[in-house]
């Protein structure tokens, strides 16, 4: 197993993203001689400590940035629950203790000439403008295909167009294609030979039924329910074409060749 640190970090900024269901929280380590630790993967997560009535576990978000220049790690949250709710009050100041870097990350491609489609929808959009900046530093030109239920729901556009070209589906033609991700043209016909995917279970499948079909490597993140994050409690557990396999440890991307979708 490769170095997993627990650290406090520190808000530096909470911004509230469509209508307030979501948050970006933008933290640097609490300790002034700590750092981000070196080499974190895109597609890693962490486990967050959050102090909330009923919530004694600490939960799994996904690394949204890591921007080793300004030393500040970015995760975006969704307000789901009890933990999550609590961290949409997150203020400037607050410490967080936080365990990472975890999960193996998406696989990055060794040939430059790649053209890779990154698909997500909802919060999972998340660990692709990490992704994205990292395929792009590489020489590539990555597109992001992002969906959500209307225009307002899509997050971090401004960031993801930094990057590269965005093509969205809405559920109620808000915006882009009209219906889901999944019967998007760009998915459907566009030329590339790569497809990462995170977002909900159904968009995931449907994703990797095209990228199947028209023979497209594909990775995608699932995002089964963890505990303790680092392989022990095998409450994560997923079916694979090679038995089932921690979540937490294996994934939480996988190659869909190795699902048994
Ligand atoms: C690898 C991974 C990466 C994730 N990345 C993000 C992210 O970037 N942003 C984000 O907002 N969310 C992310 N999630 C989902 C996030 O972990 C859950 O929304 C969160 O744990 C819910 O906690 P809660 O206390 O707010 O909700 P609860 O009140 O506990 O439950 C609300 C819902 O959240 C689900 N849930 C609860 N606990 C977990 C858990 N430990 N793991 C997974 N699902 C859970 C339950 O199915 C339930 O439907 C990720 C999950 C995984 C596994
Ligand atoms: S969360 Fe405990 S084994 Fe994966």
């Amino acid at each position: 197993m490769k170095s997993k640190f627990i650290q406090n970090y520190r808000v530096v900024s909470s911004r509230h993203l469509s209508g307030g269901r979501y948050v970006l929280l933008v933290m640097v380590p609490a300790l002034e001689n700590d750092a981000i630790p070196a080499g974190i993967r895109p597609g890693q997560f962490v486990q967050i400590a959050v102090e909330a009535p009923g919530v004694f576990l600490r939960r799994p978000i996904s690394i949204n940035y890591v921007d080793y220049d300004h030393g500040t790690i970015w995760l975006l949250v969704r307000d789901a629950g009890k933990a999550t709710h609590r961290l949409m009050q997150a203020c400037e100041g607050d410490i967080y203790n936080i365990v990472l870097p975890l999960g193996n990350g998406f696989t990055l491609p060794a040939v430059p000439d790649c053209r890779p489609l990154l698909v997500g929808g909802g919060v999972g959009v998340a660990p692709l403008l990490h992704l994205g900046s990292e395929l792009s530093k590489l020489g590539m030109s990555p597109e992001f295909l992002l969906g959500a239920r209307s225009e307002a729901d899509l997050l971090e556009m401004d960031e993801f167009k930094a990057i590269g070209q965005v093509h969205v589906s809405t559920d109620d033609g808000s915006l882009g294609h009209h219906g889901l991700v999944g019967d998007n043209p760009v998915l459907t016909s566009g030329d590339y030979n790569i497809i990462y995917c995170c977002g909900p279970g159904p968009m995931m499948k449907a994703v990797a039924k095209v990228a199947r079909q028209r023979g497209i490597t594909c990775e995608v993140s699932l995002e089964n329910m963890m505990a303790c994050g680092l392989g022990a409690c095998l409450c994560c557990v997923e079916k694979t074409v090679k038995g089932n396999q921690c979540v937490c440890t294996a994934g939480p991307v996988f190659n869909i060749d190795q699902l048994t979708w």
